[in-house]
């Protein structure tokens, strides 16, 4: 009997579609698009196909938006998170703290045993009041502009920095009352658009060309740094254990497993986690769905309809948050368009073959192309129609398990996820309640990338309703 032995797994035997002309070192680097990265990789998709490659200087990025594929890769037994470029860069910002921990790193699994009871359906509860009184602050600084284009990506990112604020650790930025940006708001934005600007650049470039903006960066993160700490040291000042947030629970609660507290240096991070995860992602899709509310009337009506059905008295009720299905519709097709987090990153546990086909060896890894994944021919032949039914429970057990994946997956899937729900949900709600509105005829949607996506540009006018 003679036994074969299996040929060996080697990334050199890998061949994928790329893009034409590959110059020998440089690769495909003249087709590398720093500044709409995730538009570039879905638009890579719509021409080589659900996996393909760039080669930059030899580095090869893989992107992936087929689902079948996503069955092995979205699986931790096989593929676990990997910390590509920008998110690796972060750790300057977030260090070791839940969005940027390598896996292997103890403090995750310990911030994540103590934090995960205050992201539960149930503990919305406490957080809820506090993300009424910052919808209630917009919608008196929109009745305040009747007649007037409002900027609306600013505006959500208000609000939804006041939630994260608030629930957070207890803190009021007052972005409706100040007339700039808090300055640690400014500085975050400023590190954040560094770091997605300067990932793919080399340190001697960084150095050299970029140095006032790197001195600059630097002094950034000091200051959002001191900042947090002077919050969180006055928190123990005045006792911890009195607020229902996430910095009590930080303070006070204790790994199940070991018994540690969180250190210091670690809550930082966390809050600072919050702040920078937290914060964009849910603004953008709340600016989205307002630009789609804006452009389809019917749709906007049908949720009032809802709304006036669900929302009897004077406040939306916590467990009524839950009853505004179609409103949730909306918000999961906002976020089926425009994932405002656009991609995750994958690597391979062990030596793969990849649906069969694809050799991939151990630690090499691969891009998530949500863009492209959410607009897959399963979701059928009009992907760039804005449809909420598509999230019509009937549908959504009828579809490809991987094919909607705004959150991530696994175990470093967003722990935030039931939170975003709340808040956009509760937000949009209180919007539509209140105002109508009005598109501005001649807005094309531009999507502009940081490290999530927005509406770039994107002006409504909001008349207050009467009724
Ligand atoms: C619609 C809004 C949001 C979207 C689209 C979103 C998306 C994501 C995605 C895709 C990941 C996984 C990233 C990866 O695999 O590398 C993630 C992780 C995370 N998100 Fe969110 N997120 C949102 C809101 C929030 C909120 C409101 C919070 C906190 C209050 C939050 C906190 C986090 C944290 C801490 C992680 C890291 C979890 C871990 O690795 O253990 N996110 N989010």
């Amino acid at each position: 009997m003679t036994t074969t032995t299996p040929r060996p797994i080697r990334a050199q035997d890998r061949e994928l579609p790329h893009p034409p002309y590959r110059l020998p070192v440089l690769g495909d680097v003249w087709d590398l698009h720093v500044t709409d990265s995730s538009q570039w990789g879905m638009r890579g998709a719509q021409k080589f196909g659900g996996i393909y490659e760039r080669n930059i200087f030899g580095a090869r990025v893989t992107y992936v938006s087929d689902p079948d594929l996503l069955r092995e890769i979205n699986d931790d037994e096989l593929w676990s998170k990997f910390l590509g470029v920008p998110i690796r860069d972060l750790r300057s910002v977030a260090g070791d703290g839940l969005f940027t921990a390598h896996n292997s790193e103890p403090n995750w699994a310990k911030a994540h045993a103590i934090l995960a009871p205050s992201f539960t359906a149930a503990a919305m509860k406490g957080y809820h009041a506090a993300m009424q009184r910052c919808a209630g602050e917009l919608v008196e600084h929109w009745t305040g502009r009747a007649g007037e284009w409002v900027d609306v990506p600013s505006d959500t990112n208000k609000v939804a920095l006041e939630v994260i604020g608030r629930t957070g650790f207890g803190y009021e930025f007052e972005s409706f009352i100040r007339t700039d940006p808090h300055p640690v708001v400014s500085a975050m934005l400023r590190a954040l658009t560094y770091i997605n600007r300067s990932a793919y650049s080399h340190p001697l470039i960084e150095r050299t060309v970029f140095r006032q903006q790197r001195a600059q960066h630097r002094a950034d993160v000091a200051m959002v740094n001191e900042t947090i700490d002077e919050v969180i040291a006055r928190r123990r000042r005045e006792g911890a254990g009195e607020h229902s947030d996430l910095l009590d629970r930080m303070l006070t609660a204790a790994d199940p497993e070991t018994g540690e507290l969180l250190d210091e240096k670690n809550i930082r991070h966390q809050i600072l986690t919050f702040l920078a995860a937290g914060h964009e992602t849910s603004a953008g899709v709340m600016a989205f769905a307002l630009h789609y509310l804006s452009r389809h009337p019917e749709i906007a009506e049908q949720a009032r309809t809802e709304i006036a059905q669900v929302w009897t008295g004077d406040e939306l009720e916590v467990e009524q948050v839950a009853k505004l299905r179609y409103v949730r519709r909306i918000v999961d097709e906002s976020l089926r368009l425009w994932p405002t987090a656009p991609g995750y990153f994958r690597k391979a546990r062990a030596n793969t073959i990849l649906g069969g086909q694809y050799p991939f060896e151990k630690n090499e890894w691969v891009f998530v192309v949500l863009l492209q994944l959410h607009r897959h021919e399963l979701w059928g032949g009009d992907p760039e129609t804005f449809n909420p039914d598509r999230f019509l429970p009937d549908r959504v057990r009828a579809r490809h398990p991987e094919l909607y994946r705004p959150f991530g997956v696994g175990m470093r899937a967003c722990i935030g996820r039931q939170f975003a729900y709340h808040e956009i949900v509760l937000v949009l709600a209180t919007i539509l309640r209140n105002f109508d509105l009005t598109a501005d005829p001649g807005y094309e949607l531009k999507v502009k990338e940081t490290i999530t996506l927005k509406p770039d540009g994107l002006r409504l006018k909001m008349s207050r309703r009467q009724d």
